[in-house]
């Protein structure tokens, strides 16, 4: 597969300045197509009274988006297209009960894009990752929002077409990064832009979830995400950990990704994983993965600040996405939540005064939002959350939470952490989404 193709990597750059800013090592640069149109930097587009949404994918996640859109003020889901029908008749009757008849697009992978013909809204996006920019593109070209699951895409080609795309058409892109409207996240987040842990200088966000039984069963649609271990190398799931690290740092508010060095270990789970379950002359056992185990990035920022990012879904482990965030007067870490601030820095602090600091630091959304937030459900209700700011911001003509451009960039630790990967850990430069527009 191309990451990142010859047009997007233009040069390894090794001139004083950039050998000075590296200590000597060599970056590799992914040139940003040149702007055609307006940046989206704050756009607001007309107001909606009704949200129609067309929805694509209606499997794990796709089901539960149709639960919590169906209770949310405004929205109407009036298109569902899936290649399953019996995913479809379901999801049909579960919409129809509420006295609402979706359209129903199904008969092939393309059957898709007869829904962008139909009068809506917004694209609600739950497909397998390499189906994301192809809908989203054509969603907007059509005149629609899009919403896409994660990761929005997975090379770099892609996030920039749906950026130039989105730029064209006014219509926002927009990454469903639920973790970002977590309850703890949103409250820390809140305690950075306060001070309360000082100047920050490091993160540390992961993916680690084992995925093993999941990826050699029937649970996702013909088995896209072990096809994905299959063939990349990186970091396949990046948003989770990073988007909450990204707000906390004040990346395109006061600060920029710049570039990302990436490694992996060696593949060994899925290999061992298959020949226990299947037997060692399995065609599960013989086939090469190319994902290592464990996949380590680091990334810096232009004022000198590092995240690590990590993604494991190959072997035994408790879930977890690290959420650690340090500076000069504190650390929060997650897994589990602890705080430790001055001037009892090298003691974490009792577990009444971080219930008391994720009170005091808590995002007023979850006061207007959260009792209907955790009625409707989906990760405690941010899922809800999510979706309900997404509407509410659609129809008041606002703009979204999540910018393209942020989308973009969390997304592009996939393609990047790759390429770096393929390049025995090589310095990547993590261009500017924003082509120049967010000015710090
Ligand atoms: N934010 C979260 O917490 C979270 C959790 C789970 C999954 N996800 C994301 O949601 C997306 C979907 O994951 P999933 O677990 O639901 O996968 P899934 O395999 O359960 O569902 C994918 C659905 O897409 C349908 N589909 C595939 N090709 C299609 C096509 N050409 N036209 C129409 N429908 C098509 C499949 O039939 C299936 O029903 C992924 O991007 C994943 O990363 C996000």
């Amino acid at each position: 597969m191309s990451l990142i193709s010859r047009r997007h990597v233009l040069t390894t750059a090794t001139g004083a300045a950039v050998a000075g800013l590296l200590g000597g090592s060599e970056m590799i640069s992914v040139a940003a197509p040149k702007r055609t149109s307006p940046a989206m930097i704050g756009h607001r587009a007309p107001p909606i009274e009704e949200v129609r949404i067309g929805l694509i994918g209606l499997g794990n996640r796709g089901k539960g988006a149709i639960r919590r859109l169906m209770l949310i003020p405004g929205a109407k889901i009036t298109a569902i297209s899936d290649l399953d029908p019996t995913r479809l008749r379901q999801s049909e009757r579960t919409i129809s009960a509420w006295g609402n008849f979706p359209k129903i697009y199904f008969g092939g992978e393309n059957a898709w894009k007869a829904m962008m013909q139909q009068d809506l809204d917004l694209v609600y996006i739950c497909t397998p990752w390499d189906l994301h920019a192809a809908m989203a593109l054509e969603a907007m070209k059509n005149g629609k929002h899009a919403a896409v699951e994660v990761p929005l895409a997975t090379t770099m080609d892609d996030l920039w077409a749906l950026i130039d795309m989105s730029e064209k058409t006014r219509r926002h892109c927009m990454l469903l990064e639920n973790v970002c409207y977590m309850r703890t996240e949103m409250a820390v987040r809140r305690m950075c832009d306060a001070g309360l842990l000082g100047e920050l200088s490091h993160g540390e966000a992961a993916y680690i979830h084992d995925l093993r039984a999941k990826k050699f069963s029937n649970h996702y649609h013909d088995g896209w995400r072990l096809k994905q271990s299959i063939s990349r190398n990186g970091n396949l799931y990046p948003t989770h950990g990073l988007g909450p690290i990204s707000q906390y740092m004040g990346i395109f508010r006061n600060d920029m990704m710049i570039k990302i060095n990436s490694m992996s270990s060696e593949q060994r789970g899925l290999t061992e994983y298959a020949i226990r379950k299947f037997g060692k002359d399995s065609a599960e056992a013989k086939q090469t993965y190319a994902l290592g185990d464990v996949n380590t990035s680091v990334i810096e920022t232009a004022k000198g600040r590092t995240i690590m990012l990590q993604h494991k879904t190959s072997q035994p482990t408790p879930y977890s996405r690290l959420n650690q965030i340090s500076g000069t007067k504190g650390i929060f870490a997650g897994y589990p939540n602890r705080i430790a601030l001055e001037p009892d820095p090298d003691k974490w602090a009792s577990e009444t005064m971080l219930d008391g600091l994720l009170k005091e630091y808590g995002d007023p959304l979850w006061k207007t939002h959260g009792k209907k937030a955790q009625e409707i459900g989906g990760h405690g209700g941010a899922d809800a959350l999510m979706d309900m700011r997404l509407i509410e911001n659609l129809r008041n003509g606002e703009k979204l939470d999540i910018s393209v451009y942020e989308s973009a960039l969390w997304s592009a630790m996939g393609p990047l952490s790759e390429y770096s990967v393929s390049k025995d850990g090589a310095t990547v430069e993590i261009p500017d989404f924003s082509r120049g527009a967010i000015k710090l």
